[in-house]
């Protein structure tokens, strides 16, 4: 696939180099995005979702206040119905090392559920005792989202703006995940996304660096 192979995308790269986020609508193939609302829905039926903690290691813990999401982490190996995700994620990684200079080295995703009336609070996405996430992205699954049903991601820009994104369907959101604070409004309705982590280091090392 040479899906990354395109100016639109060197575009891209530039606005993520530059703003520290950028917004990608369309983002995953038709056929490949029906397949993930497929597997998130049979998820979810088959109640797969467990709250979700803040922090990693010895600081994790659930916090009600905080963020109010539900997750299911993906596996490569259990999760082979959307094996072409992850085959297009690791094309990712490579197009971003290629024409970055970056030395990814991997990635973790969960599915992601905000029942209605959840948010997160302002935050980042590195912790303190686990800082290998460098590129944070967020895939929305919310086919008829509307203005009223909340839920949109806050970025808070480097020059002090802010900006409100729809979590609208096939809607992807890619920021740096250590300087970008971001939050998610309080949803009116519920929430759908695939979010997830491009890393610097394999996430085991992550044990070892403390
Ligand atoms: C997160 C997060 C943003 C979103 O999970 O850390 O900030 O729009 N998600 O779901
Ligand atoms: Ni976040």
């Amino acid at each position: 696939m040479a899906y990354f192979e395109s100016e639109a995308w060197v575009d891209r790269v530039d606005q993520l180099a530059e703003n520290d986020y950028v917004v990608v609508d369309n983002f995953i193939p038709n056929q490949l995005y029906s397949k993930i609302e497929a597997f998130y829905h049979k998820r979810l039926a088959e109640d797969n979702f467990a709250k979700a903690g803040i922090g990693a290691l010895n600081d994790y813990q659930i916090v009600e206040t905080i963020r109010g999401d539900f997750v299911y982490w993906l596996n490569k190996d259990n999760d082979a119905e959307i094996a072409d995700f992850f085959v297009m994620m690791e094309e990712f990684v490579q197009f971003l090392n290629r024409t970055c200079f970056l030395s990814l080295s991997g990635f973790e995703f969960h599915l992601a559920y905000y029942p209605q009336n959840t948010y997160y609070q302002k935050h980042l996405d590195q912790f303190k005792k686990r800082n290998n996430r460098l590129i944070s992205v967020v895939l929305y699954l919310n086919q008829n989202w509307k203005k009223g049903d909340g839920g949109e991601l806050k970025i808070y820009q480097k020059e002090g703006g802010e900006v409100l994104i729809e979590p609208i369907a096939n809607r992807c959101v890619f920021f740096r995940s250590d300087i970008v604070p971001h939050e998610v409004l309080k949803t009116n309705t519920n929430r759908k996304s695939v979010t997830g982590w491009l890393l610097y280091q394999p996430p085991t090392l992550g044990f070892l660096l403390g």
